[in-house]
């Protein structure tokens, strides 16, 4: 069977950590838009039924006339069907152009109980196969649990990277999901999925365990492993409330510089295929 590493296509990464909170679609959306100010064409697939990424990202559904998305993608177990489903975000910074979107809404709920049919977890690496090629880096965000959805999310992609607050139970589910990657690939046919490293978000040293949980994530996955702590910042929360881009917003100097830095470190780790 071919993997994902055997196929032309963009660099998939699946972002993850099995507790909510833990910042994975912040950092999946500033990664991507720090990515495409780099000048990376970035797919993200919203692999989450809150579609939080797809709104923060300005996309909006339309009941009347309702776009197709990563439930349909994956329900139409189609070689290449995702071409069909990129679409543009709702982005007007000069950059939103390089990013494309596979959204969510709560309707990829409903794919969760397809799990049993035959070959299901291959899902959106069947509709992704062949419609990554024109883009540098695929970003999906995963959904909180580690259930059939994440699954399909690591079945498609080439790299695992964490995505945690500094706080104790955001810790253990990025150490549950850094070890599920270790187990699940194999069974998931994809004996090459490597998870790489750890984006910590929402860091404050005023607040009570964060300094002692920064420095036990740097003993948990290496002083290596940390790619990138950005700071608490209600700019960032702010941003992602009003689905903006940090383009629009005034005085974000600092958290701007915080996730290029980050996008730099993640181009150095893992090149574009
Ligand atoms: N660095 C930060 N500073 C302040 N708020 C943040 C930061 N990063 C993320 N947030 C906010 O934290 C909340 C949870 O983040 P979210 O990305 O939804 O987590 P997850 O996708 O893991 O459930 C959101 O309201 C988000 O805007
Ligand atoms: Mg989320």
């Amino acid at each position: 069977m071919m993997t994902p590493q055997d196929e032309p296509s963009a660099t998939r990464v699946a972002i993850g950590n099995n507790k909510g909170g833990a910042k994975k679609s912040t950092h999946t959306v500033r990664l991507a838009e720090a990515l495409a100010k780099l000048g990376h064409r970035v797919g993200v697939v919203d692999a989450d039924p809150q579609g939080n990424a797809s709104r923060r990202l300005g996309w909006k559904d339309n009941p009347s006339n309702p776009p197709l998305t990563t439930s349909e993608a994956i329900e139409a177990n189609a070689e290449g069907v995702a071409s069909q489903v990129w679409q543009p975000i709702g982005w007007s910074a000069e950059y939103a152009d390089r990013i494309t979107l596979m959204p969510a809404r709560y309707t990829l709920e409903n794919r969760v109980s397809e799990a049993g049919q035959v070959g299901a977890y291959r899902r959106l690496a069947k509709a992704l196969k062949g419609a990554d090629r024109h883009l540098d880096y695929v970003l999906i965000d995963c959904q909180p649990s580690l259930g059939h959805l994440t699954q399909m999310a690591l079945a498609a992609a080439h790299h695992a990277v964490g995505s945690t607050e500094p706080e104790h139970d955001s810790v253990e589910g990025a150490v549950r999901y850094r070890d599920f990657v270790a187990t699940a690939a194999d069974d998931l046919a994809n004996p090459d999925l490597t998870f790489l490293g750890m984006i910590v978000g929402g860091y404050d040293m005023r607040v009570g365990g964060h300094v002692g949980q920064l420095n036990g994530l740097r003993q948990i996955f290496g002083e290596e492993g940390i790619w990138g702590v950005i700071p608490r910042r209600s700019l960032i929360t702010n941003a992602d409330e009003f689905a903006q881009s940090l383009s629009e917003i005034s005085d974000s100097a600092e958290v701007r510089a915080a996730f290029e830095n980050l996008a730099q470190r993640f181009v150095k780790e893992i090149p574009a295929r």
